[in-house]
């Protein structure tokens, strides 16, 4: 089936790539020409693990890349709708890009019928405006994402449900065969039940995690083992072993923004929340907790590991680093942090010049080469063992896999202190004092 798909961020170009893997022809919509040079050129803009070869296989052939919307719509019956709904101060998404899609696609109105798929985030409510601002000629379905960053691609053809939210029932048929060959139940239900199924499972998601932070936080102060206690909590069936692994608290783009829009639902309609609120608060704390683990810093030397918001991506959006290293700087430390992925991202959130990774908003012009402006007492290094050497102490933030393979002597042999901060839990406590290590982590601190 001919599919045009607007928005070349991370949902739209997963979205794509996948759905010519499933053998559909895509032409992918995006305004801003120099992502688009860059997909001509073969090149990803964004890191994701598997893109690049599923691009590679589909550009070109199967997947088109264009600035311009007849085009995209050309033999196209359905539009996927995958562009950028940021958060704005009242926890309202800013929802002008998809606003202007629309528009554009009236105008644009040919003969028959074209299905506008709305994959982007969008407060319940918004399909059926939707719906009514395109009028005749058009079907509006939702069809929310639920593509984890770092995995999205594996989680686009193993999804635990497909959801489709519909007014007309061949629409809902049309979208959900999209998907013909992948194995998942199919929720097909009216728009605003799709949109909360959204909201609702990302807000849960962070429930669950304050929650999971919060015995972890108990268990530290008893000196207990957290990690085992959540484990037996995960195994009753009805809790489930995920989300249960303490952190220095949730980050991203999605789980912070949904639950503020959730929240901004709410007020809009005069419902009382209490728990997603606290949630929140709880998710704040998190981060001063795991800072305080460190001591007194002030005219110390500390190392981070870890700059994204989790392993797998350089999304540095509301990520742990983000807040904990201004903080570390304003409590008087000298601060060297690695990441493998997320230097670039990270100095350009730090330096105000805009997060490289946003849906299809500008993306790359400006952004600094990392160490250009950052704050005094920063540095950022391409080696993690160029920041641990000579530190006091050593703050691991993200979980990437060669973080936590680092064997313990070698950080001990590397750090001039002997302090490690292990905000994921990735050392086993008794091999890090083996080696001489004084350890703390996160529901693991004795
Ligand atoms: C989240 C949801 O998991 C996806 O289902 C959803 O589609 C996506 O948002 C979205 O709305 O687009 P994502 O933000 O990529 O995906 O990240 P997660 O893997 O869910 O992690 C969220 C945060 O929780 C991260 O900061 C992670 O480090 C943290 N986390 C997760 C923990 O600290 N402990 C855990 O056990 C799990």
């Amino acid at each position: 089936m001919p599919i045009a798909v607007a928005g070349a961020g991370y949902v739209g170009l997963t979205t794509a790539a996948c759905l010519c893997e499933l053998g559909h022809q895509v032409t992918l919509l995006e305004i801003d020409v120099e992502r688009v040079a860059r997909l001509k050129r073969g090149e990803s803009p964004i890191f994701e693990p598997g893109l690049d070869a599923l691009l590679q296989r589909h550009l070109g052939r199967a997947l088109k890349v264009t600035t311009d919307l007849s085009e995209a719509l050309d033999g196209a019956e359905v539009l996927i709708a995958c562009v950028g709904t940021p958060p704005t101060a009242s926890g309202a998404p800013n929802l002008s890009a998809l606003w202007r899609l629309l528009g554009d696609l009236r105008r644009q109105r040919r003969s028959g019928e074209l299905t506008v798929v709305v994959k982007s985030t969008v407060p319940p409510g918004t399909n059926r405006r939707a719906q009514q601002r395109l009028g005749a000629g058009f079907a509006v379905v939702s069809n929310p994402e639920f593509l984890r960053e770092g995995t999205a691609i594996h989680d686009f053809f193993h999804p635990d449900r497909i959801v489709v939210g519909a007014a007309q029932p061949a629409a809902a048929r049309q979208v959900a065969a999209l998907y013909r060959g992948i194995d998942a139940p199919v929720v097909v239900t009216g728009w605003e039940e799709a949109e909360l199924i959204k909201y609702a499972s990302n807000a849960f998601l962070a429930v669950k995690l304050s929650f999971t932070n919060e015995v972890a936080a108990v268990a530290d102060s008893l000196g207990a083992d957290g990690l085992t206690v959540l484990r037996g909590v995960g195994l009753d069936r009805r809790i489930g072993p995920h989300f249960l692994a303490p952190g220095p608290g949730y980050g991203g783009s999605c789980l912070p923004k949904d639950l503020a829009a959730l929240r901004w639902t709410a007020r809009r309609r005069r419902v009382r929340l209490d728990l997603l609120p606290a949630a929140e608060r709880a998710n704040r704390r998190q981060r001063q907790r795991v800072l305080a683990k460190l001591g007194p810093v002030a005219g110390k030397r500390i190392a981070v590991w870890g700059l994204a918001f989790k392993a797998g991506t350089d999304d540095v959006r509301e990520s742990p680093a983000l807040e904990i290293i201004p903080a570390l700087l304003a409590h008087g430390a000298r601060v060297v942090a690695h990441d493998p992925e997320a230097r670039r991202t990270f100095a350009a959130a730090l330096t105000g010049t805009g997060v490289q990774r946003e849906g299809s908003a500008p993306a790359s012009t400006g952004v600094p080469a990392p160490g250009a402006g950052l704050p005094d007492g920063l540095t950022l290094v391409d080696d993690m063992w160029e920041a641990a050497r000579g530190a006091d102490a050593l703050l691991v933030l993200t979980e990437w896999p060669e973080y936590a393979a680092a064997p313990p002597e070698a950080i001990r042999t590397a750090l001039a202190g002997d302090l490690v901060v292990d905000a994921r839990n990735l050392f086993d406590p008794e091999v890090m004092a083996t080696a001489g290590l004084r350890y703390r982590g996160v529901g693991r601190d004795r």
